[in-house]
């Protein structure tokens, strides 16, 4: 990777993981954020001395387009996007305008800037999978069979991202769930790491045998470096840890033991997620045949990830009220 990168969403979960790698191999990183509630710049304090900048700023707002003209970066990586699907439920026009709007802003700075874009999607935009794991050309257009909110506007913006690439050099990824550190203690797996380390129940919701796939952040972003550098102009790349997913309450319970809590911690709960899909798989041999692999196993992502929540209590116990806020379990 060579010249400047120009980031967007780099003080969320995965988008500051990405910059601490960049920043720590000494490359300049422009990071385009807006800092909403999942946004925390302790996540990228110091990092890089001073490699980083970061512009608070709509990814839906035409200045992106001058930012990125002035920057001149080589690449510019797309993360920044409303995730939580539990949020999406009550207020699905702020997903629509980040995810949507955000990334045809994004699209069009890129073009006008001359960079290649990477752009951040996910599994859900396939909706649940009954059958075989989805390859790439299995995404329907438009919102297709993706249910939530968030999986709907995500699945919007990865058909206008591919839909530029007769203007823009643009490379799509798929990444299933990621976890490890400094992930909002709102989504799954804090959650329970956090509840467990403070001696409390980790709520499962359903019947819990809804089926994810889980890949350590870290893998997920050497995966982006890979397809940064070498994916092919107007391709998509599924990015996951080619393994066969593992249902929410097995998750759950492998959290509670790493936390050194017992299983019977962990309970089913009466409330369950609207229309909780029940499976998602993709198929990662495009990604594969690159050379990428995960370098840790679902059990060593977990231990990893609690490990880390074990020792920044600090950060995540301010955040956990207001989490728990969102949740009726
Ligand atoms: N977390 C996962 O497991 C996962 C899996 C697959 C794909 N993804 C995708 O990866 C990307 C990053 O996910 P994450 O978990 O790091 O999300 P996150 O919620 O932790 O971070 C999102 C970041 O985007 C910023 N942001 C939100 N709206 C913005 C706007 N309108 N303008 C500018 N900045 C804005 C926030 O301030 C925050 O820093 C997203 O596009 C998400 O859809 C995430």
């Amino acid at each position: 990777m060579s010249g400047r990168v120009l980031v967007t969403g780099g003080l969320g979960f995965i988008g500051s993981a990405f910059v601490r790698a960049l920043a720590a191999d000494g490359v300049r990183v422009l990071n385009v954020d807006l800092d909403t509630y999942a946004g925390d710049e302790r996540r990228i304090a110091g990092v890089g001395g001073g490699l980083v900048e970061t512009v608070r700023l709509d990814v839906a707002s035409p200045d992106v387009a001058r930012v990125a003209r002035e920057e001149q970066p080589s690449l510019l990586v797309h993360f920044a996007a409303e995730s939580h699907v539990t949020r999406s439920e009550d207020a699905p026009e702020i997903f629509f305008h980040a995810n949507v709007e955000g990334t045809r802003v994004v699209l069009e700075a890129a073009e006008a800037a001359g960079c290649r874009v990477l752009h951040m999607s996910t599994d859900e935009v396939y909706g649940p999978c009954p059958g075989d794991p989805f390859r790439e050309e299995e995404k329907l257009p438009g919102e297709g069979l993706a249910t939530s909110a968030y999986a709907r506007s995500k699945a919007l913006a990865d058909d206008l991202a591919r839909s530029y690439a007769e203007r823009v050099d643009v490379v799509v990824a798929r990444p299933t769930n990621c976890i490890g550190p400094w992930q909002h203690p709102e989504k799954a797996v804090p959650r329970w790491a956090t509840r467990a380390l403070r001696g409390e129940r980790l709520p499962v919701w359903g019947d819990g045998a809804q089926v994810r796939d889980w890949m350590f952040v870290e893998d997920a972003v050497s995966a982006l470096r890979l397809l940064a550098d070498r994916g092919e102009r107007g391709q998509v790349y599924n990015v996951g840890p080619q393994a066969e997913g593992a249902p929410n309450l097995e998750i759950a319970r492998a959290v509670a033991r790493a936390a050194g809590e017992d299983e019977s911690a962990v309970y089913l709960s009466h409330y369950d997620r609207p229309q909780h899909d029940r499976r998602y798989a993709v198929a990662t041999d495009r990604i594969a045949a690159l050379g990428w692999r995960p370098s840790r196993s679902l059990e060593a992502a977990i231990a990893d990830t609690v490990a880390w929540y074990r020792a920044n209590e600090d950060w995540w116990s301010t955040l956990v009220p207001d989490a728990e806020q969102l949740y009726a379990d």
